[in-house]
């Protein structure tokens, strides 16, 4: 699979997640007991397979090399947005992990950071998604180089080696498959 098409895939499997937390947010509102090791999870995820996985491709090889080919009004117009977003998305699980550690604590009013943070992370993370499917990877796809597409792919394939070596995407594709059974009852 080209290095693009597997960043969109990978989209798909960090989408299944983002409806995940919306429905245990839910259950929230609804004053069900929380279930924090399933937030653990979710934060194992987030951290670990949507940001150091998969953004990282986007920050150090996909939108590197449009940033250094495609020149500086791209570079500081849409490819900071995207790594504007990126930030924003660590402060929102930042604070929800802060709002956990509260609840845990005994401080029921801190259930209302968890809804906050962990809801705007998913309306944030759902349409960068739609942003980088519909344009950024398009607009890449479509003028970067030859040279430079043989060299996201190859980028691509190291990280996902040394991933697969340490057998990174098999262990999320297992949790988002738990996280969608928890959040079914
Ligand atoms: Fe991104
Ligand atoms: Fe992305």
């Amino acid at each position: 699979m080209d290095a693009i098409s597997l960043m969109m895939e990978e989209h798909k499997n960090i989408k299944r997640v983002l409806k995940v937390i919306r429905k245990l947010c839910i259950k929230i509102l609804n004053k069900e007991e929380i279930e924090l090791d399933v937030f653990n999870k979710i934060i194992d995820f987030v951290k670990n397979y949507a940001d150091k996985h998969h953004h990282n491709k986007e920050e150090e090889v996909l939108f590197k090399k449009i940033s250094e080919e495609l020149g500086e009004k791209i570079k500081n117009g849409p490819i900071y947005g995207m790594l504007a977003e990126h930030d924003m998305g660590r402060l929102y699980i930042l604070n929800l992990e802060s709002a956990l550690e509260k609840v845990r604590k005994g401080d029921e009013d801190s259930k209302v950071d968890i809804i906050a943070n962990a809801i705007s992370y998913t309306d944030l993370l759902n349409r960068h998604i739609d942003k980088e499917d519909n344009a950024i990877y398009k607009f890449g796809e479509k003028n970067l180089s030859k040279e430079a597409i043989i060299e996201v792919e190859e980028k691509c394939r190291e990280i996902e080696k040394s991933a697969a070596n340490r057998d990174i995407q098999n262990k999320y594709m297992k949790i988002i498959e738990e996280l969608e059974e928890i959040s079914k009852y």
